[in-house]
């Protein structure tokens, strides 16, 4: 038989393979209990999966005196026996030999014992959250979503593009930027910002290269001190030269289709551990976008039945208004109980690089809504034409001067080409149920906040 290497790490995930054999693990302490007759039982979390394994702890081991003593969150190298425990039909460790790798000096000033914690106390103790059952699953389903896109993008051919992320160039037009600052300006010699989106980068690339892609970091000083805004958060662009609308909308549901499988696949344990706690006990809304049930429908053909509507606080509504979060719940939770993608904007509710429609008044893009969510993807076919690029510019009051190198891409050999961005942490909100943006980024970043 073949000897187990004694270097192996082993993990809890898929320990069953080890039945029966001498293993070793690493981990934390996540609870003890230790009885009258001399045995002390201890859950191990190694933060491979959501699951613990109990190690069985006999008077006869060396330090067993040491042992009883440690509380939750100590660090433990066990060697032992795995077996399976007939009747609890789970596995367990007989443990051999333990050895204390981290105790914890203050047991009492530790702050994450083992009791419920609020989601707000936890956030102001970030370095320490990730050692909740809660935070391992949540980092495991963003690593396993990060990996499955890039998976089915480079699946795709599309090439990943490293946009930076100090540019001096306002992407969206008219956006709150982040000024960097150092030595008074003269460190670039021109006003330097974190970016608010690598699109104009992505878009030069697109048009040599057809089919590329970032996810990336982005930078918003927007004062939204809301449940679905960060400051600094993650998204993923595309930009596809010869794309237009419809394929763009194609591969979104795709995209999203692909990675919400993988992620039940892989992740499905944790997912119903964070809906349960989120006390929703179905996966339908994973469902749902498994199976692309999405309705697609034009900007007005929302405006209509919005005025149909008599419930709304405000009805104001008309023609050429922003679809507020009032409105996206109506419409995804009750109206139609459904993704929306919502298509052709007016004009002016949008960037100046979309495309103008023939009709002079709405312009060629997308919106993705999702029920409790709201905007997860924003999209659309770039306007390709100098002269109507120089148009937008004008009316949206930019320095055109400023987007020289962009224009660059309509004046030589000009291509149609679009693309879209699609929030990282607006999904795991998705798929969690978790409430809060703030609790599905390792260290959130918001306004009068910016510790860690
Ligand atoms: O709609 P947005 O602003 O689109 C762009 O920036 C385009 N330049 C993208 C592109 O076409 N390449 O942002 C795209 C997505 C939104 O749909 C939303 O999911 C997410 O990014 N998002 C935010 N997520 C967290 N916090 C914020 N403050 C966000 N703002 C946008
Ligand atoms: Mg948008």
């Amino acid at each position: 038989m073949k000897k187990l290497s004694i270097l192996k790490l082993f993990k809890i995930k898929n320990i069953k393979k080890y039945k029966n054999k001498t293993i070793i693990i690493k981990g934390w302490i996540k609870t003890q209990r230790n009885s009258k007759i001399g045995i002390s039982f201890i859950d191990i979390n190694d933060g491979s999966c959501i699951e613990n394994i109990q190690i069985i702890i006999k008077k006869n081991i060396k330090n067993y005196n040491k042992i009883i003593k440690l509380t939750s969150g100590c660090s433990l190298k066990i060697k032992g026996l795995l077996v399976k425990n007939k009747k609890k039909k789970n596995y367990e460790i007989n443990a051999k030999y333990i050895k204390i790798l981290g105790n914890i000096k203050n047991p009492k000033k530790y702050p994450l014992s083992p009791k419920y914690h609020s989601l707000e106390f936890l956030r102001k103790i970030s370095h320490l959250r990730p050692r909740t059952k809660i935070f391992g699953a949540i980092t495991r389903i963003r690593n396993n979503l990060i990996f499955n896109l890039h998976k089915y993008l480079q699946k795709k051919k599309f090439l990943l593009i490293n946009t930076p992320i100090i540019t001096s160039l306002d992407t969206e037009g008219h956006s709150k930027m982040f000024q960097i600052k150092y030595d008074n300006n003269k460190f670039f010699n021109k006003k330097s910002y974190l970016s608010v989106s690598g699109q104009l980068n992505l878009e030069s690339y697109a048009c040599s290269l057809s089919k590329v892609y970032n996810i990336g970091p982005i930078f918003r000083a927007e004062n939204s001190n809301t449940k679905k805004h960060l400051s600094e958060f993650w998204m993923l662009e595309i930009e596809i030269a010869f794309y237009k609308l419809n394929k763009i909308i194609k591969l979104s549901k795709n995209i999203l289709s692909y990675c919400f499988k993988k992620i039940l696949k892989n992740n499905e344990k944790d997912i119903y551990y964070l809906i349960n706690f989120n006390k929703f006990y179905n996966i339908e809304h994973i469902n749902n976008i498994i199976e692309k049930k999405f309705i697609e429908i034009n900007y007005y053909e929302i405006i209509n039945i919005l005025k149909k509507e008599k419930t709304f606080k405000n009805n104001n509504i008309k023609w050429g208004i922003n679809i507020s979060t009032e409105y996206e719940k109506f419409l995804t939770e009750k109206y139609f109980k459904c993704g929306l993608i919502i298509k052709n904007y007016p004009k002016n509710i949008k960037p100046f690089y979309m495309k103008i429609n023939k009709d002079n008044k709405t312009v060629s893009c997308i919106d993705i809504i999702l029920p409790n969510i709201g905007e997860i993807i924003g999209g659309s076919v770039r306007e390709n034409r100098i002269y109507n690029l120089d148009i937008n510019i004008k009316k949206n009051k930019l320095n055109k001067n400023k987007y020289n190198w962009y224009r660059d891409l309509r004046k030589y050999g000009t291509i149609p080409h679009s693309g879209f961005g699609l929030g990282i942490e607006r999904i795991i909100m998705y798929i969690t149920k978790m409430k809060n943006i703030r609790d599905v980024i390792p260290f959130p970043k918001y306004p009068n906040y910016s510790n860690f």
